[in-house]
């Protein structure tokens, strides 16, 4: 599949929308600039797809992002995305054989004259994600487990917890051994998330979630071309980011209602608490450390511990506050449905630039969505049953704040 795009050619097509589009707010859909514009929209966007097959963009807030890279920003590109952003549009992909009516259904969702849904009954060649604004994701359902894993390497994740939970020293080389397990099947398995199953109900909620996010690392990382050390030490840091949970009362995490400002104050404390923990133990990655301090800072520096502006946060901390999010918004779900990747990858667009890195997240949906497809096509579900409300799952309910 060609992938050199002349980015020039892109924004002449996107310029051409944007006129269609500020001609039929001026006056009408019916305008003849507008009808005079809707054939050369198509075609340019016909040889673009003649070119990839398929054109994906994805809208954040007043960007559009095309390829996994942001577009220069113009007031063409951002009206488009202003308007597409007002009708809860996250992505809008065109396929190959575009029809000149359905370049004119483009222009009615995007000006509001028609809902984007008419897109599935009436547009075979554009296809688009929904920005999911509800809240409502609330109670918990872990998600994922390697299949393979043996019922020593489990016991010795647990006494890992156990350790960590009696304050006492921690032995660095059976979680390392773990991890190094998980990344070679990464680099084995075309695909590894195949090897993942929905987690026991009865599963710790800091094991499920350590683990969860240990993973999620990995298949970033991997996608990103770490290896060796580096991709080892990256799952590490998933797997440890939240040590510092051990040492907030219990009580605090399994409330199930709002925290009290002096519990808030508490719970704020686990990134310092495990990276001061972290630094005391023989043997952890100084990025394991780095990333238990730094994994509530957020993208734009506004989540805690408070730093300055200039503090620079650890690529390896952003990629686990993806990891982070994503395991967050799957156990969050109350209601049982299916696996809704677009809802969630909505989401995550959402909180882009503001708490999470857009490349990265990009990166992450990207890898995700292909995973995905292969999963359903494997016929294994990522889906895990709604388990029953438990002290674990109550816990779970902090697991992104
Ligand atoms: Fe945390
Ligand atoms: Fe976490």
């Amino acid at each position: 599949m060609a992938r050199s795009f002349n980015r020039q050619a892109i924004h002449d097509s996107l310029r051409l929308i944007s006129a269609a589009l500020s001609a039929s707010s001026l006056y009408s859909i019916e305008h003849q600039q507008v009808r005079f514009l809707i054939p050369q929209i198509r075609e340019s966007l016909a040889n673009l797809l003649s070119q990839q097959g398929e054109l994906t963009f994805l809208i954040v807030k007043e960007d559009l992002l095309f390829d996994g890279k942001p577009l220069d920003r113009t007031p063409h590109t951002e009206r488009i995305a202003r308007l597409l952003y007002a009708r809860n549009i996250g992505f809008i992909r065109f396929h190959q054989g575009l029809e000149t009516r359905e370049v004119e259904l483009l222009l009615q969702v995007a000006t509001g004259l028609a809902e984007a849904a008419i897109f599935n009954s009436e547009s075979p060649h554009i296809d688009y994600g929904e920005i999911d604004t509800q809240e409502g994701l609330e109670g918990a359902r872990p998600i994922f487990c390697f299949e393979e894993l043996t019922v020593e390497e489990l016991q010795s994740i647990g006494t890992f917890y156990d350790t960590i939970g009696d304050r006492s020293n921690l032995d660095i080389r059976e979680i390392s051994s773990i991890i190094a397990g998980f990344a070679s099947a990464f680099q084995q398995e075309a695909n590894p998330l195949l090897a993942l199953v929905p987690l026991r109900e009865e599963d710790e909620y800091t094991f499920t979630h350590s683990i969860n996010v240990a993973i999620l690392n990995l298949a970033q990382g991997n996608s990103l071309g770490l290896k060796g050390q580096l991709l080892h030490d990256v799952g590490i840091a998933g797997m440890l980011h939240d040590s510092g949970k051990i040492f907030i009362d219990k009580e605090i995490l399994r409330k199930p209602g709002d925290l009290s400002e002096e519990e808030w104050r508490q719970m704020q404390q686990h990134p310092s608490r495990g990276a001061q923990y972290l630094m005391g133990q023989e043997g952890i990655p100084a990025l394991a450390i780095i990333t238990a301090f730094e994994h509530h800072m957020r993208y734009d520096k506004k989540g805690y511990p408070e730093v300055s502006t200039e503090w620079q946060v650890n690529l390896c901390t952003q990629m686990t506050m993806i990891s982070d999010t994503f395991d967050a918004l799957r156990t969050r779900r109350t209601y049982k449905e299916p696996w809704d990747f677009a809802k969630i990858s909505g989401r995550m667009l959402e909180l882009v630039s503001s708490q999470l890195n857009p490349y990265l997240t990009l990166n992450f949906l990207k890898m995700m969505s292909e995973l995905g497809e292969q999963i359903i096509e494997s016929g294994i579900s990522l889906s895990a049953d709604a388990p029953q409300r438990s002290e674990a799952e109550l816990a779970c309910r902090h697991v992104c704040e």
